[in-house]
């Protein structure tokens, strides 16, 4: 009885896991064409989408039972910053001790908490790179006065999807 109940708790713990990975998956691809989509009238709209939609996007993603989101220790927007749990995980990914896809953390609460790094790539330059148009970020920087989410090259971890369930 008692391993059956193991059991049934490891496979529905591991579906829920398989769930907020799909979550995750889903809101990465709505930001992304919705971004693209975007990119294709002009930068500053693109700004003006992800500033209006990425938050919706995410509400939209998320349900009662598993909240997801983006995070980055160099943030843009003030929300983003990473909560506590996450800390220590997001350091290890960034100094290259943890190299795998993502990373399940059990949370004080009794919930699981799991990171999936975002790794920056070209069209991703033009807002969050070395060199930006300076048209384009002062557009940025009125709606991220505080913005710390530049100064990244290809290749480099932007920033982590996250879930709580
Ligand atoms: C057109 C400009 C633009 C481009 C291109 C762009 N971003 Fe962003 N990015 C933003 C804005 C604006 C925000 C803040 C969104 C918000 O208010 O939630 C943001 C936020 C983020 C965040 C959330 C953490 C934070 O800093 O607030 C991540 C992660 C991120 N971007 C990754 C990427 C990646 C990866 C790419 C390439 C696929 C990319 N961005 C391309 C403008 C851009």
């Amino acid at each position: 009885m008692k391993t059956l109940l193991i059991i049934l708790f490891m496979t529905t713990s591991f579906a829920t896991e398989e769930k907020a990975l799909q979550q995750i998956k889903s809101y990465g691809k709505a930001l992304k064409s919705e971004l693209k989509a975007a990119m294709k009238k002009s930068p500053e709209h693109a700004v003006e989408v992800c500033n209006l939609k990425a938050p919706q996007i995410q509400n939209k993603n998320s349900n009662e039972n598993i909240k997801i989101g983006r995070v980055s220790t160099k943030n843009r927007n003030p929300n983003n910053f990473p909560k506590k749990w996450m800390l220590e995980t997001i350091q290890a990914y960034q100094q290259n001790k943890i190299q795998k896809p993502f990373t399940v953390v059990s949370l004080e609460n009794g919930k699981q908490g799991l990171l999936k790094p975002i790794k920056t790539m070209p069209l991703c330059l033009n807002c969050h790179g070395t060199n930006i148009d300076p048209k384009l970020y002062s557009t940025i920087k009125k709606k991220y006065p505080n913005d710390k989410a530049v100064g990244y090259k290809a290749g480099q971890i932007r920033g982590f999807f996250w879930a709580e369930y």
